[in-house]
């Protein structure tokens, strides 16, 4: 059996981080549980196309935050580990001090003291002191810190390039298989021959299509 994988999208900009992670976890087959923080649903509004019920349906589960009694609230419900993407600093800052005043948080904490993968896509800048200690602090517990940096070495076309190699790093860290970008293979010829090698080659997960914006 797949384990689910926990996706919580919170209200920091780049919501959009968040879908397709929900898209191509789908398009895998890897089952997902998903939890939207109440600013989230504002961002929704302000940055995409998505009614929030589209959204809903890219995941196997949807929990409401409140619902602190919920399966992901516990230890002994198993799960593949945890992605926030994006994680606002208001998120942050309650995992960093266990404060679980809501699902997300329960959830994350709870995967902190199983010993399971967190993955924080933290955004926000510029960043000062107390953004940085929140992040040594949720670090120091276990999670792993991953703001979502953008990397032009594998040459993006488009902003969904951007955003498949953020999310494709978030999945390096909780074990899931994926072709989102051309990984570092190094310069000089033999590189070059390797990345000829590489582009013929068949991709062994499926690719994710960008989806058209709904018709109103
Ligand atoms: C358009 C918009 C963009 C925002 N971007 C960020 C951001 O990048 N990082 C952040 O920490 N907060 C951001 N915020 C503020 C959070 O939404 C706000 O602090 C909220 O209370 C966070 O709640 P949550 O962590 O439960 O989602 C943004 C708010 C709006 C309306």
């Amino acid at each position: 059996m797949t384990l689910p994988l926990i996706v919580a999208i919170t209200g920091a900009t780049g919501v959009i981080y968040g879908v397709e992670l929900l898209r191509v976890l789908k398009s895998l087959g890897q089952p997902t549980h998903l939890i939207l923080s109440e600013a989230a649903g504002l961002n929704f509004a302000i940055e995409t196309p998505y009614p929030l019920e589209e959204v809903r349906s890219l995941a196997d589960v949807v929990y409401n935050n409140k619902d602190v009694g919920a399966a992901v609230a516990s230890g002994s419900f198993r799960t593949r580990g945890m992605i926030v993407a994006p994680c606002t600093v208001k998120t942050l800052s309650a995992i960093a001090n266990s404060f679980t005043y809501n699902l997300v948080v329960r959830a994350a904490d709870v995967q902190l003291k199983e010993g399971r993968k967190l993955v924080l896509m933290v955004r926000e800048t510029p960043l000062h002191r107390g953004h940085l200690e929140l992040m040594m602090r949720a670090a120091d517990c276990g999670a792993v810190i991953l703001p979502p940096m953008p990397a032009f070495y594998h040459q993006p076309q488009t902003i969904m390039d951007l955003v498949h190699q953020s999310i494709g790093k978030a999945l390096d860290q909780v074990g899931v298989e994926h072709e989102l970008f051309r990984r570092w293979s190094g310069h000089g010829p033999a590189a070059a021959r390797h990345n000829a090698q590489e582009a013929q080659s068949a991709p062994s997960v499926p690719s994710v299509q960008p989806v058209p914006p709904p018709a109103h």
